[in-house]
């Protein structure tokens, strides 16, 4: 038997961890880590960050150095801390509690200034969105103009900034956004938008690049530079053109608001016409009137000191009778806003007539009311008319041209749809609204497929916000669930993602299952249901954390574990429609890995599902089985699950990683492996090491005779033994030469051995790989052909395109010859 014992290897790691696990005891506490932080399971990020740097501020240890307990108690809130900020930590903290944790997390703090002074810098001021990776990628999508900051909390200049940054949000409110991006928190955030100097400043802006801010960074150059972003047209009208911009607006339903400057009193300053012109824009044509020139004009709409008006549209512009034109007292471009937007023609409203037709022929954003709710600012939303309006939505749908043609030719249809806005008053109509599961204020997205086809938005209801989701909502497949519409046990399979509407994590997956949904349209339906309402299906499918996302098919149910992520989880749901590993059980394990046949190989994980790095190795594992199919078996144990065969199986740290080898007598023969690295391409590597050898290795006498004069088509390696890359391609080789096997020979040439064969072939690195096909009497070209990869799927596309090629050749050589 072969000397390697892998039971060895296993003790050393057991004991490095129980090391571990002494070490994180005096760390770990039983206390809840929201109670530690005194915040809610609901609490958002800055409320996390608030809370946290209040109790630091407090009990840092810097500050209490007469209390020897101090560090230990610090220690306690930063892990909370450091669990809680994190999305995919804090998701598993709610399910499993410490246990899915890494025991050293939150070990490490600083000092008490760091919390005082860098720290949730911008946490204290409203009008300043500290983004997280989430929240930028919603911010940017918006189609609103966002001006953001990404900083450090180490940079001196950072903080130089910080009060200017403040004012300049507050002068901004309401004209462009303004963000902050932690980058010490947001590290990946920052690094792939190739922020490299602190602070940076950028405008982000629908279909535009993001444009760097370089000048100085005073207030006033500041404002100067965001102003250019901010669409902001105003009119000087006068006898000339005031009938007609005004006759040209109201056709198409838009009013103009105008100030007019004469002698006395005062009229609007050009900073606020412009300011109200960018906010209002596309629902308020704004302009100015010069009294003193245009003093008929005046006369004529009997104005005769400075004062601002709203025209709306249809009002009559000669006629004295002003009663329909709104005289505005104040010079506050707040005041006018506000005062305008209540002005603006409300919400279109439905009702359980016009309900069904309405949402059947087109998209719709609907705001469900209970009577008049102080927790929606209705007047603010009048803006989505705008914005959703019928250029501003784009769809990307792949069809299948499959009915067309004999193979799968897929082509993207490109079209832009509109989404309605509108509102349905509960109050008025209760039945309606408890049927669709409604009980409080919301809003929710309709597809435009019928009533019963839409998604309830969850998150803030902010216009940025409902914009990202209407967008979103409208053109992907995901809708929202009820007892009512609960996939059953038949019919297709359905996604189900179990949430809370307060969880943080939850609300971040929602925009990645929207991703999802699109790209698996027709085999997989994506539904939510939430679990405040429907506690009881929560329940019935013992929901113990949110989100827990489910696969229904049939009878059959699959948990996702994996990230929060669109990839992974289209990459979860491809492996359930091509399985890659098998999940084997006690019976299972013992007929196929322990039977197995002696040609076969099994490759098994046995994990534990609340292990961190086990979760994190399960996509690679699926990945690597996907490459290994046909050549290795591959399969998985749950040893939570069957610890009765983990324990008989020796399995005593998770995940421990075994390959059963071919042609053994003694079936429970296993290497294990003890590779650091667990990504897909280690282990396929270190895997397809253990198959038998396929490529030939040759030697001068068997490159001529075998390769250059014999009857097959060869591929070859040429290779160096010392060189790095050599080892790392050698395996991709072998894997090459199994795909191709039957058809091509594959063979290896060591050019430090036999320099004079790769001389002669023109080798000018290493590894090199080469074709020699074979083209009927004719004697192989020395030189072969160059394979321009090291990708094997790609090397066996090029070598199968091109015998396909040289076949093709062939019969139109023999037909010209008949
Ligand atoms: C659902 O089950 C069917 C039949 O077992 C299978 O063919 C299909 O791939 C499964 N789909 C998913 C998404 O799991």
């Amino acid at each position: 038997m072969d000397p390697v014992t892998p039971r060895s290897g296993n003790l050393r790691r057991t004991v490095l961890c129980l090391l571990i696990f002494s070490l994180a005891a005096m760390v770990c506490t039983d206390e809840d880590y929201y109670k530690l932080l005194g915040i809610s399971r609901a609490s958002s990020s800055r409320e996390i960050r608030q809370a946290f740097k209040k109790l630091a501020l407090k009990l840092h240890p810097d500050k209490n150095q007469n209390d020897p307990s101090a560090h230990d108690k610090f220690l306690k809130i930063n892990r909370a801390y450091e669990v809680l900020k994190d999305e995919d930590l804090r998701k598993k903290y709610d399910k499993y509690g410490e246990k899915g944790l890494d025991e050293n997390q939150g070990g490490h703090y600083e000092s008490w200034s760091f919390y005082r002074y860098d720290f949730g810098i911008y946490d204290d001021d409203p009008e300043i969105f500290t983004l997280d990776k989430v929240e930028f990628d919603g911010a940017v999508n918006s189609g609103e103009v966002w001006f953001i900051n990404f900083y450090s909390p180490g940079c001196s200049h950072c903080h130089d900034l910080a009060p200017t940054w403040r004012e300049f949000a507050k002068e901004m409110d309401g004209l462009i956004r303004i963000g902050a991006v932690n980058c010490r928190d947001e590290r990946m955030l920052c690094r792939s938008r190739g922020i490299n100097s602190y602070p940076s400043l950028y405008i982000f802006k629908a279909g535009m690049n993001p444009v760097k801010y370089f000048g100085d960074r005073s207030h006033e150059n500041l404002v100067h530079f965001a102003m250019k972003y901010v669409s902001s047209a105003v009119t000087e009208l006068w006898a000339g053109n005031f009938r007609s911009s005004l006759e040209n607006s109201f056709a198409s339903g838009v009013g103009w608001l105008i100030t007019f400057c004469a002698d006395t009193g005062d009229c609007l300053s050009t900073q606020t016409r412009l300011k109200l012109a960018a906010m209002l824009d596309g629902l308020v044509s704004v302009g100015w009137m010069d009294c003193t020139t245009q003093g008929d004009l005046c006369d004529n709409l009997e104005i005769s000191s400075s004062t601002t008006a709203y025209f709306p549209p249809g009002a009559s512009l000669a006629n004295k009778e002003k009663s329909d034109i709104l005289f505005f007292n104040s010079l506050d471009t707040k005041e006018i806003y506000k005062e305008m937007m209540d002005r603006l023609p409300d919400l279109e409203m439905l009702s359980p007539d016009s309900l069904k037709d309405r949402l059947t022929y087109h998209r719709w954003l609907l705001f469900f009311t209970f009577g008049h709710d102080r927790e929606f600012h209705l007047s603010e939303f009048k803006k989505l008319n705008v914005l959703l309006r019928g250029d501003h939505i784009q769809v990307n749908k792949l069809v299948d041209l499959h009915t067309f043609t004999t193979r799968n030719v897929f082509c993207i249809n490109t079209f832009f749809v509109s989404c309605k806005v509108g509102r349905f008053d509960c109050q008025s109509y209760p039945s309606t609204c408890s049927s669709l599961y409604i009980h409080k204020p919301c809003v929710a997205a309709f597809k435009g497929k019928g009533v019963n086809d839409f998604e309830i938005h969850h998150g803030k209801t902010s216009v940025y916000e409902l914009v990202t989701f209407a967008k979103e909502s409208v053109t992907s497949h995901v809708i929202t669930l009820g007892p009512t519409n609960f996939p059953g046990n038949e019919g297709e399979p359905w996604l189900v993602d179990f949430f809370a509407p307060w969880c943080p994590p939850c609300r971040a997956l929602l925009p990645e299952l929207r991703k999802a949904s699109k790209r698996v349209f027709g085999h997989v339906r994506f539904g939510t249901l939430d679990c405040t309402i429907h506690e009881g299906l929560c329940n019935m499918h013992n929901i113990r954390a949110y989100p827990t996302t489910v696969v229904f098919n049939q009878s059959n149910t699959h948990e996702y574990e994996g990230h929060h992520s669109a990839e992974q989880i289209l990459e979860f749901i491809e492996d359930l429609r091509h399985p890659s590993v098998v999940t084997l059980t006690p019976t299972t394990f013992n007929e196929l890995v322990k039977g197995r046949s002696r040609d076969e190989i099994w490759m098994v994980d046995y994990y534990a599902p609340w292990c961190g790095p086990c979760q994190a190795l399960m996509p690679e594992w699926k990945r690597m089985a996907r490459h290994l199919s046909g050549l290795i078996s591959v399969g998985s144990v749950d040893c939570q699950k069957y610890s009765s065969l983990c324990s008989k199986e020796y399995v005593n740290a998770y995940p421990e990683i075994r390959l059963y080898p071919a042609n053994r007598d003694n079936p429970h023969y296993y290497h294990g492996y003890n590779g650091w690295q667990r990504d897909s391409y280690s282990l396929k590597s270190w895997a397809l090491s253990y198959l038998p050898k396929m490529a030939i290795d040759l030697t001068p006498d068997s490159f001529n005779e075998n390769v250059l004069k014999g009857k097959d088509h060869w591929l070859l390696d040429f290779y160096a033994p010392w060189c790095g890359p050599c080892r790392s391609f050698a395996p991709e080789f072998e894997y090459v030469a199994r795909l191709l096997k039957g058809k091509v020979k594959a063979g290896k040439v060591d050019c430090q051995a036999y320099g004079q064969i790769c001389e002669s072939a023109g080798i000018r690195a290493y590894p090199t790989v080469k074709f020699y096909p074979y083209l009927g009497s004719k004697k192989k070209n020395v030189g072969g052909e160059h394979v321009d990869t090291r990708d094997a799927k790609e090397i066996v596309k090029v070598v199968t395109a091109r015998i396909g090629y040289i076949k093709m050749q062939h019969r139109t050589s023999q037909k010209d010859e008949l």
